[in-house]
């Protein structure tokens, strides 16, 4: 079934690959990532692998998702690392597109998903889930793959693949797979590498303000109480800013104020310079 990882370049190479696939009537999943990978990606590529029977792995850094030069000019790039923690999995393409081969000259369309995006990471990143799901629709159309895996970790991102997919119609099922997270509780990020050594021991912080949160509201504690005993939690441990700590309901991310729909806490904080997002069932 797997063969040698086939690197390719060009959505016209991924065509000839696909449609091949769809010849022999084998099940097709993408994992989009944009590099730098990490244990949290891998446990997607394993998922891709378990549910399907061909798996593209695909690396963009897509410029249009980044709302700060800085942030983009810093985002890790290691696309050789990249390919040997994936030659272990026997996937079947790496699609490592040039930029024109999403956004060719002349490109004027933009995707952008109302209503989920308005909020947290929207509110705080204006255009970023207009990138993201430029790019993430570009990517299902190229791949035609049946299914998709994408992280918990980014849930915001999550939920709006899943509306973008369904609202055109794209023929490909987004499944959700749990945050992997280090020994300490951090949230795996391709951001993580750019912490400094002593911002590295107080990252996990977040993580344990928001449990300690879910576990309040839970047991009773006033949403609003928990929340703000978390947001100075984590500004003790050394965060320098928290843009967002809130319940919001798990499906469609409406503010929540008790826990009679599943909800989940989401939070943004910034850290030695960068930018983390985590968030916990409660
Ligand atoms: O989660 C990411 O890495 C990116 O937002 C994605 C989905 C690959 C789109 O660029």
């Amino acid at each position: 079934m797997t063969g040698k990882m086939k690197l390719v370049r060009t959505k016209e190479e991924l065509r000839t690959l696909r449609r091949k696939w769809i010849f022999s009537g084998e099940k097709v999943a993408v994992v989009p990532t944009m590099g730098a990978l990490h244990a949290g990606h891998l446990s997607l590529v394993e998922a891709a692998k378990k549910g399907a029977d061909r798996v593209i792995v695909t690396i963009f850094v897509n410029p249009r998702q980044f709302n700060n030069p800085d942030d983009l000019d810093k985002y890790p790039r290691t696309e050789d690392d990249d390919a040997v923690k994936l030659a272990p999995y026997g996937i079947d393409a790496l699609y490592v597109p040039t930029p024109d081969q999403i956004y060719p000259q002349g490109f004027a369309t933009n995707v952008s998903v109302s209503g989920v995006t308005e909020e947290l990471e929207g509110a705080h990143r204006p255009g970023h889930f207009d990138g993201v799901a430029t790019v993430v629709s570009k990517l299902f159309l190229q791949s035609r793959a049946d299914v998709a895996y994408f992280g918990e970790k980014d849930y915001q991102q999550l939920q709006v693949v899943t509306r973008l997919s369904e609202d055109l119609d794209i023929e490909t099922e987004v499944v959700g797979c749990p945050t992997v997270r280090e020994e300490d509780g951090l949230a795996m990020s391709s951001r993580n590498v750019l912490l400094s050594h002593s911002a590295r021991a107080i990252a996990p912080a977040m993580y344990r303000a928001m449990q300690a949160a879910a576990r309040g509201i839970r047991g009773g504690t006033p949403v609003d109480v928990a929340l703000e005993e978390a947001r100075a939690a984590i500004l003790a441990a050394g965060y320098t800013d928290v843009e967002y700590i809130e319940l919001r309901s798990a499906t469609g991310l409406k503010p929540a104020t008790d826990l009679s729909d599943p909800t989940r806490i989401l939070s943004a904080a910034m850290l030695d310079g960068v930018r983390l997002i985590d968030n916990v069932a409660v």
